[in-house]
C-alpha cells in the first residue's frame, strides 16, 4: 500500500493534534513550537538551540543554551520560568537602564489566542504561540 508523503504528513499531524497525553483540544504540538522558534530564536539560540546562533558572538550577553534548562533546574524543566522569561514585559522597554536585556521581549507580539496550559500543575491561560514551544524546549532538553 502506498500512500504520499503530504498524506502521511497530515495524517501524522492530525494524529499529534489527539494525542492523549494533551487532552486539550486543538493543542499547539512540538511542530508549531519548532517552526516559531526556527523564525524568532535560531539567530541567536542556534539551530539546536544551544546557544550558538549567527550572530550569537556580537552580543553583550550570551544566548543560554536552551537544552540544558531542565539540567540546570534540577531536572525539572522549569515552565513557568521560561515562558515568563519569553514572553518578557511588554510595558517594560527598559527605560534605558543597565538592567536592559539583550533577548527581545515576545509578548507584545503573540495574539491573544489563549490556550489553557498545565504549567507546573496550574492550569494557566496561555498565548498559543507559547504552549508551542513549551512542548518544542521540552522535547529538546538534555
Ligand atoms: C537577539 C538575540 C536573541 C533572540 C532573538 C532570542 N534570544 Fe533568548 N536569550 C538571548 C540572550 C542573550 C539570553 C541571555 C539573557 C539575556 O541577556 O537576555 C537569552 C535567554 C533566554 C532564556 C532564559 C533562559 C534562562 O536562563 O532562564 C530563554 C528561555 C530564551 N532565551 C528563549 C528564547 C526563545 C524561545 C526565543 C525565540 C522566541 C529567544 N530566546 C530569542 C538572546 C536571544
Amino acid at each position: 500500500m502506498k500512500i504520499t508523503t503530504a498524506l502521511g504528513a497530515t495524517l501524522l499531524l492530525s494524529l499529534a493534534a489527539c494525542m492523549p497525553a494533551k487532552p486539550m483540544p486543538d493543542a499547539p504540538d512540538r511542530a508549531e513550537g519548532a517552526a516559531f522558534f526556527a523564525q524568532n530564536c535560531v539567530q541567536c539560540h542556534g539551530r539546536n538551540a544551544q546557544g550558538d546562533g549567527a550572530v550569537a558572538k556580537g552580543l553583550s550577553a550570551q544566548p543560554r543554551d536552551l537544552t540544558l534548562l531542565a539540567r540546570d533546574n534540577g531536572g525539572r524543566f522549569p515552565q513557568t520560568k521560561t515562558l515568563a522569561y519569553i514572553y518578557g514585559d511588554p510595558e517594560d522597554d527598559f527605560g534605558g537602564s543597565h538592567l536592559k536585556r539583550v533577548m527581545p521581549n515576545f509578548g507584545e507580539g503573540m495574539a491573544l489566542d489563549l490556550v489553557p496550559v498545565d504549567l507546573d500543575g496550574q492550569l494557566t491561560p496561555t498565548p498559543r504561540v507559547l504552549a508551542g514551544l513549551l512542548v518544542y524546549l521540552e522535547s529538546i532538553q538534555r
